[in-house]
């Protein structure tokens, strides 16, 4: 591969890299998703006749249940459906995935639904679904001869980056807005990375990121100058589902959005589920959830728009903040096509939402996974999502990183002296 300089969609390789043969398995070229101009696997990110977001198309190969089931423990055994090398489980990496999916029927009596499960993605390396698409961003970048992994974050992805690089023995640099969380700071930071904080918003932060992938030769952007294979990373979730549930599909899925790629991809991984024989063919219906203060997606959807009009995000959920989100039309076509929609909910439901599925299933969601459950049960109660329907909710990080969002709703029930009289003095008996 030479190396190319352009502002649009090519990203500075290092010069005179040539990836391996079969670096990218069954991936056979990158196709524009708005005009369908094709151009060689390679670093670019945008079509460079319309400037299109790019995705990976592959010639998918002949695969079994079996085959899937004898592979690693993790994402690599649907290593064959993702632009990754056949022997991708050899190179050090996070190897995430194969997170449980948990039979909610507690939260379901609660919410009036029939059949609920809850795929809790908190369970990855770094504690979020970020970890699956770092995976075959890191891949990707080894590939193509990128030296750094970099990435701008809401969070989540700052700590999944800095973690594969520590991981891979490479450099990380990953920009935050400075008014991230704590919490995904120091677990960010600790994996010894280069950690920046921005003044600034997330939409702020990519901007920069894009300009100095422009001018930093050898520098992987995940979520910018690999983007194409990156998303790829979040089709794994909806192949998990399907094999977790013996090899069948849902009848709708939950989702949180926040540049929707994650939503656009389990879409994406479904229908070539169906596609390769996998499972058997029947309707999924997809929604996106979205916190008010910042629901680019979801107003558009209300309104009816094919085109995203950005925000100026203002909420506690700021693993969601993306104010201008990239794949925003995309999500619309994929509920709009499956029959789904797209709902937001204000920050004191996104903390109920939090509450009820610790309170209910046991499992400590982030403001992400509250935006999600909230917005579940705000479908069910507007009618937009039908009960009696088998469902799956996406709880896509951790809320040991949010821990701000319910610090001040829980706490101690009493604060006693080490006896039996104080204990039952205070009632507690
Ligand atoms: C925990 C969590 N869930 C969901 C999302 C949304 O992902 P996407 O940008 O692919 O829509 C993010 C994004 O950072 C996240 O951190």
């Amino acid at each position: 591969m030479t190396s190319t300089l352009t502002t649009h969609g090519t990203a500075t390789t290092p010069a005179e890299h040539t990836p391996r043969e079969g670096a990218f398995g069954n991936a056979t070229e990158l196709r524009c998703r708005e005009c369908g101009s094709t151009i060689p696997l390679g670093a670019h990110y945008a079509c460079l006749e319309c400037f299109g977001p790019l995705e990976v198309a592959y010639e998918y190969p002949a695969i079994t249940r079996e085959q899937i089931e004898a592979g690693p423990r993790n994402i690599w055994r649907y290593a064959a459906l993702l632009p990754v090398p056949a022997d991708v489980a050899s190179f050090p990496n996070t190897e995430p995935g194969l997170t449980r999916l948990v039979r909610a029927g507690n939260l379901a009596a609660e919410l009036g639904l029939s059949t609920l499960w809850v795929k809790d993605d908190s369970g990855n390396p770094t504690h979020s679904f970020k970890d699956r698409v770092v995976a075959v961003a890191l891949t990707a970048a080894r590939e193509l001869g990128f030296q750094v992994l970099a990435c701008p974050s809401t969070g989540n992805l700052a700590n999944a980056v800095a973690a594969a690089a520590a991981r891979a023995g490479i450099r990380s640099v990953v920009l935050v807005p400075q008014d991230l969380e704590q919490q995904k700071i120091i677990t960010t930071a600790v994996y010894g990375g280069t950690l920046v904080a921005v003044e600034g918003t997330y939409d702020d932060v990519n901007r920069l990121a894009s300009e100095i992938a422009g001018e930093e030769e050898g520098w992987a952007f995940v979520n910018v100058n690999v983007r194409p294979y990156y998303a790829e990373g979040s089709k794994t979730l909806a192949y998990e589902i399907a094999e977790q549930l013996g090899w069948r599909l849902p009848d709708q899925i939950v989702v949180p959005v926040a540049s929707g790629a994650q939503l656009v991809k389990i879409d994406k991984g479904i229908r070539e589920l169906i596609d390769l024989g996998l499972v058997e063919d029947k309707p999924v219906k997809i929604y996106g959830a979205q916190a008010t203060g910042c629901a680019p997606v979801a107003t558009a959807f209300k309104e009816g728009h094919d085109v995203v009009a950005p925000v100026r995000p203002a909420t506690l959920a700021k693993s969601l903040a993306i104010g201008n989100p990239a794949d925003g039309p995309y999500v619309l076509d994929v509920c709009r096509r499956t029959g789904g929609t797209v709902e937001d909910v204000t920050d004191e439901q996104v903390v109920d939402g939090i509450a009820l599925l610790a309170r209910t299933e046991g499992i400590f969601g982030e403001t992400a996974g509250g935006v999600t459950i909230a917005t579940l049960q705000k479908l069910i109660e507007t009618g937009q999502l039908d009960p009696s329907l088998e469902t799956v909710v996406i709880n896509s990080g951790d809320g040991l990183k949010t821990l701000d969002a319910v610090a001040g709703r829980v706490g101690p029930k009493a604060t006693i002296k080490p006896t039996y009289e104080a204990f039952t003095e205070a009632g507690l008996a």
